[in-house]
């Protein structure tokens, strides 16, 4: 889906799955919290920019909208599954269209754009 060039800061270190680790761990109960309030239909649409592990989107997929469907895109996909009713697709956020299966509910982007060189090149 993507000929993305952007760059991950932290991409491909050997730090990155203990990081996206300790972010999970670190914010996803305020995450699922803040998402919960926002009460989405079961069947509601959801797209996740730069899921990472994809804890947040895996969530709402099983838990969220169940009958719906969860759209997860990322530069580095090697740690999402598309399984039952989440997809996965590699896009750069900054350079690529918006995946198919709009008009979202939800669009849930968290610690993506601070970590990308462009975003560091373009400070604001
Ligand atoms: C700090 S991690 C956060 C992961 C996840 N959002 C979370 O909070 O658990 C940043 C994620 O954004 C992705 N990312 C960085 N720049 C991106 C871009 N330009 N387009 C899409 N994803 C990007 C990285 O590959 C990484 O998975």
């Amino acid at each position: 889906m993507t000929s993305a060039t952007t760059a991950y800061a932290f991409a491909g270190t050997e730090h990155t799955s203990r990081q996206l680790a300790a972010i999970q761990a670190y914010l996803d109960e305020l995450t699922m919290r803040r998402i919960l309030e926002l009460d989405l239909p079961p069947g509601g649409l959801c797209w996740e920019i730069g899921a990472g592990s994809g804890s947040i989107a895996t969530w709402l997929a099983h838990d969220v909208v169940p009958y719906g469907q969860v759209t997860a895109t990322d530069l580095d996909i090697s740690r999402l599954t598309p399984a039952g009713n989440l997809q996965v697709y590699r896009a750069d956020i900054t350079a690529d269209p918006p995946p198919a299966g709009g008009p979202w509910d939800l669009i849930h982007a968290r610690l993506v754009t601070q970590a990308s060189s462009t975003a560091r090149a373009h400070p604001g």
